[in-house]
């Protein structure tokens, strides 16, 4: 399976007559007022970057939260608009929030609660009874647009994404299912944690309950499988089958399966080659940039998750522990902003602003300084410069579902002149072998590690990055969603 049309036919032929929808509360395209006009953004994150060539191929429904400050404008009365607005392809229906049930739904119980919680409580979660209320309200408000979408049709297959979601299931089947055949599944692309952690949660069993309405569940790893069914059995009292990944509900079989999300790995390999790259890529090492003999990478949500503080720790380390390097080595870390108004949030943008001024302070010699901190999400062009030009791109997230920024690198790196430093507590580690594996808090080997790449000799560059490029060019996206596609399937009677 290598291309979206691949992926086309197989949704024609696997769902013949069903109508195609997926739910997620991102949107793919965002619209924004700007000086120069309504214009349209995409989102930072993996889970639209993954789906949007999928929707583009098939032409569904897809349904998501309205974020755009000028969504509202560029909608019909059904709140639709046809997407991408270029090159219309699909429908995207927009579920409209007030800034109260955003605070509730998104701010708290999906991003205060669950995230923390899943990513085995890095930051406590906060289990607050309004959060809750207003998950549930939001969770009525998309399963209300995903019943005005399959309105007078008899055959849908909807198709879930991630945390924010866990309820809407069972608000779908309980009202539909009866009068229409309905294939749901859904996609959790965070990790599950353990069950004694999840037990945590005051409203277990209804998140449960809700994600069970479903009939295939998909983790990326299958850790992620184990530690769901065991949630099942240890809050519902449900006995799993761990050998064929599924347990018995109300009568229904549902299965729970992983698949490891990826990239699209010929779209970005020939971006990576694209003119405007070549010209950045000397942009890059120029005199007035960075003409010095190493580059680093770093591309991240700020998220605490990605272990941004403990990579900057390393650097530090590494600069002091091979003073060499000073003069010598840049890291260039571009990380686009996210869910601010959480407090856990605002203070790591603190905290990296200060690791940041403190590190290039202790080291400034000149022109010269250690890290290049950019906000924001960086130009296609300039990301996949430095992706080329890089010596080493480290992700070192402390926990991390899968992390596609990984495989993204991998598929730029067209020259194999790079490695990828990766962290063990990353989903992706358990398929890329090629990479450097670091523990994100073990400083000295961190920093060690740093050194010994930069130092690896280029015949190992090579053989490392090649491993990695045909792993990830034959595990691309499209197999993800090939694989999820016929899985579904299956319970189409
Ligand atoms: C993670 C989640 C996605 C989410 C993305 C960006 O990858 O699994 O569901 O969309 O982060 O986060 P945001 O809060 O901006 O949607």
């Amino acid at each position: 399976m290598s291309s979206s049309q691949d992926v086309q036919k197989l949704v024609k032929s696997k769902l013949r007559g069903y109508k195609f929808i997926i739910v997620s509360n991102r949107e793919p395209y965002l619209h924004m007022h700007t000086p120069d006009g309504v214009r349209v953004k995409t989102p930072a994150g993996g889970l639209t970057a993954a789906l949007d060539p999928l929707m583009q191929a098939t032409g569904g429904t897809w349904v998501a939260g309205g974020s755009g400050d000028a969504d509202r404008e560029c909608v019909d009365k059904q709140n639709r608009c046809r997407v991408p607005p270029d090159k219309p392809k699909y429908v995207l229906k927009r579920v409209w929030m007030s800034k109260d049930e955003v605070d509730k739904f998104y701010f708290g119980f999906s991003n205060q609660t669950l995230w923390p919680l899943c990513h085995n409580v890095f930051r406590e979660p906060v289990f607050e009874e309004s959060f809750w209320e207003g998950y549930k309200h939001s969770n009525a408000l998309y399963a209300e647009a995903i019943k005005q979408e399959t309105r007078g049709i008899d055959k849908a297959f909807i198709w879930f994404h991630d945390y924010h979601l866990a309820l809407a299931p069972k608000m779908v089947r309980n009202d539909t299912w009866k009068k229409q055949k309905l294939v749901l599944a859904q996609f959790w692309h965070i990790p599950w944690p353990t069950r004694d952690i999840f037990a945590l949660l005051p409203w277990a069993e209804e998140v449960l309950e809700g994600m069970l309405a479903n009939d295939l569940i998909g983790f990326h790893l299958p850790s992620y499988c184990v530690n769901f069914l065991a949630s099942v059995e240890n809050v519902m009292r449900i006995k799993a089958d761990y050998r064929r990944f599924n347990v018995k509900y109300q009568g229904r079989t549902i299965q729970v399966k992983p698949f490891p999300i990826s990239v699209d790995f010929d779209a970005i390999d020939k971006i990576a080659r694209v003119p405007g790259v070549k010209q950045e890529m000397k942009r890059v090492r120029a005199p007035q940039y960075i003409p010095y003999k190493y580059i680093g990478v770093g591309v991240d949500r700020i998220d605490y998750t990605k272990g941004i503080i403990q990579r900057f720790r390393a650097i530090d380390r590494f600069l002091e522990k091979y003073p060499e390097y000073q003069n010598n080595f840049v890291f260039v870390e571009a990380g686009a902003p996210s869910r601010n108004r959480i407090p856990a949030y605002m203070e790591l943008n603190e905290e990296i602003s200060k690791i940041v001024g403190k590190i290039n302070w202790k080291y400034l010699r000149g022109y010269w300084k250690p890290i290049i901190y950019i906000e924001g999400k960086l130009d296609l062009n300039r990301l996949f410069a430095l992706y080329r030009t890089a010596d080493v791109c480290i992700v070192s997230p402390i926990q991390d579902g899968m992390n596609l920024v990984a495989k993204e690198f991998i598929a730029a790196n067209v020259g194999s002149t790079g490695v990828l430093m990766l962290s063990k507590f990353a989903g992706a580690t358990e398929e890329l072998k090629g990479a450097v594996i670091v523990n994100p808090y073990d400083v000295e080997g961190f920093a060690d590690a740093i050194r010994n790449t930069l130092e690896m000799p280029p015949k190992e560059k090579r053989r490392r990055m090649k491993n990695l490029r045909d792993n990830v060019k034959k595990n691309n996206v499209f197999k993800w969603l090939s694989d999820f596609i016929c899985e579904s399937a299956k319970f189409i009677s």
